[in-house]
């Protein structure tokens, strides 16, 4: 496997990032994740125009102009022999000795790129079953909406959803349902889609904004709308998004079934219509036989 360190790619095994890396020491850095179908990347401008957008809002710069990131991460798949996965890529701010929480002039500048593709084929069976979730407490910091490689609220988040048996956690500030720990997350009420505004409280979710374009062009109403956990107990149909889980329904929370525990009518509408934009971008998706 060959993994990209700046703009060289080098065996996994050889990569290695210095101890005084910013990103190491502070989690000083943010990074993306992009989805690649048919050897075609998905969206793409969209991930890049938002790691540029995060850079920005932590005065930090991209080592490489839009064009030539692009050329990297082609190479990084093509030589991969990637089809269908995840390209996950990093920029933090660089190496910084000694020590200390002031940023440096010379590396407010220019950060360091690393990057990883894997095989990470579709699983249309998640789609349809589903999975279940947790409520628990957003106690993240108030800059959601930046893509920062500091993930600890999102990390224990996530853990006790999983300790729990659960594949999210869906977070609430003071009673108000932000998002989820990886993923955005909607209900339906009424025939009606609702999901958090685009503000510092989430991120924009890449698919997040696929889903809303989708949703708009076929007619289905939704209000980018906070909506509380009460509201989310009573909703007809709940589902979350993400680069690697599309529209993926959830079944339960905190154990009580939602929409009798399957996927709900307007969730696997929505779902077709979002694969739509994929098959538009990247070409006909396999089908999996049926088990
Ligand atoms: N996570 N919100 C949070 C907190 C996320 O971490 C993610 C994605 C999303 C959905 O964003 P997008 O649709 O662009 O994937 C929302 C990715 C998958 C991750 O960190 O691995």
């Amino acid at each position: 496997m060959k993994v990209l360190v700046n703009d060289k790619l080098v065996d996994r095994s050889k990569a290695a990032v210095d101890i005084e890396d910013r990103g190491y020491q502070f989690g000083d850095g943010v990074y993306e994740v992009i989805r690649l179908y048919n050897k075609k990347f998905f969206t793409f401008e969209e991930h890049i125009d938002r790691l540029f957008a995060s850079a920005a809002k932590i005065e930090l710069g991209i080592p490489y102009s839009k064009e030539k990131l692009r050329e990297l991460l082609e190479n990084l798949v093509k030589e991969n022999d990637i089809d269908t996965g995840n390209v996950y890529l990093q920029v933090s701010r660089g190496v910084q000795q000694p020590r200390n929480h002031i940023i440096p002039d010379d590396l407010a500048l220019v950060g360091i790129l690393t990057a990883s593709a894997q095989e990470v084929p579709r699983n249309p069976h998640l789609f349809e079953d589903g999975g279940t979730a947790i409520i628990e407490p957003d106690t993240r910091w108030l800059h959601c909406d930046i893509k920062s490689i500091s993930l600890l609220g999102n990390v224990l988040a996530k853990n006790r959803a999983h300790r729990a048996g659960a594949m999210e956690a869906i977070l609430h500030r003071d009673g108000e349902v932000t998002e989820c720990s990886a993923s955005n997350v909607y209900m339906i009420k009424d025939g009606e889609v609702f999901t958090h505004p685009a503000d510092n409280l989430i991120l924009n979710g890449i698919t997040r904004q696929g889903i809303l374009k989708a949703i708009r062009a076929n007619g289905i109403p939704v209000k980018e709308e906070a909506f509380t956990i009460e509201d989310l107990k009573e909703a007809d149909e709940v589902f979350i998004s993400s680069v690697t889980l599309e529209v993926t329904p959830i079944t339960a929370i905190d154990g009580v079934p939602v929409c009798e525990g399957k996927r709900g009518a307007i969730t696997a509408k929505i779902h077709e219509h979002f694969v739509d934009l994929i098959v538009e971008q990247c070409g006909e998706l396999e089908t999996v036989p049926e088990q």
